[in-house]
């Protein structure tokens, strides 16, 4: 057992800023267990769009999310179709209800409470971490690019596992989710007050990573750098 509390990390920002990736190699370098928060939305978009049903009706997105369990959970966060265009859609439809995300916040409070296997800190990517979920976490960033570097990114992404995508129709659906999700009234994506802003679009993983860290040894004196 952990004698002191779990080191929190809390990473938001828009779709494809690269968030994702930092925040996976936040989380190995520091041995930190990791979280991609997106990923719970998508299963419940995904589960959603399995059935049949419709992720705008708020009603069939409340019963699947309330009736997840950790099972089918993990099976769909590992399914390769998590990551297409129509679970990010369904996801950014799921996550503007309310109850939804309530149903998802106990799972999120819980893994930084007490990370998988005794971790002594967490990661959580998402969009509303710093300011709904983990707001007491003492590193918060936030992670940006211009939106045509972000498409730039997505279609890279997608095409680099075997999915065909149209770099305007990509640029198009991500514009319309990040204003879904700036736009909502609960949890909308946005910095908190606290956050360090780091606009990805001139760097590549490398410098956003060093640029990270550096960040989170001024505000975390058990993870300074030691040179
Ligand atoms: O990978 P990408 O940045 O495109 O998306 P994601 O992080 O997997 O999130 C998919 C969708 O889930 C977002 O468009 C949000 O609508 C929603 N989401 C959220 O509302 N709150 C979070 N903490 C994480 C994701």
């Amino acid at each position: 057992m952990n004698a002191s509390p779990p080191t929190i990390i809390a990473i938001d920002g828009p779709a494809a800023s690269g968030k994702g990736t930092l925040a996976r190699r936040l989380a190995e370098y520091y041995g930190f267990a990791h979280l991609d928060t997106g990923g719970l939305y998508r299963a419940v978009g995904l589960a959603v769009l399995r059935q049949g049903g419709d992720p705008a009706d708020s009603a069939q997105a409340i019963k699947v999310a309330q009736a997840l369990d950790a099972a089918q959970l993990a099976g769909l966060m590992a399914d390769p179709a998590l990551r297409s265009e129509p679970a990010s859609d369904a996801a950014s439809k799921v996550a503007a209800v309310p109850a939804v995300r309530q149903a998802l916040y106990d799972f999120q409070r819980r893994f930084a409470a007490a990370p998988p296997n005794g971790a002594p800190g967490a990661v959580l990517d998402g969009r509303d971490i710093g300011t709904v979920i983990c707001p007491e976490a003492p590193a918060k960033l936030f992670i940006t690019a211009s939106a045509e570097v972000r498409a730039t990114r997505r279609v890279q992404e997608l095409q680099s596992r075997g999915i065909t995508a149209i770099y305007a129709a990509v640029l198009e659906d991500m514009k319309s989710r990040d204003a879904r999700d700036s736009q909502r009234e609960v949890a909308p994506l946005k910095p908190a007050d606290d956050a360090f802003l780091l606009d990805t679009s001139l760097l590549n993983a490398d410098q956003a990573f060093e640029k990270a860290v550096s960040f989170i040894s001024t505000k975390v004196s058990a993870l300074a750098e030691n040179g």
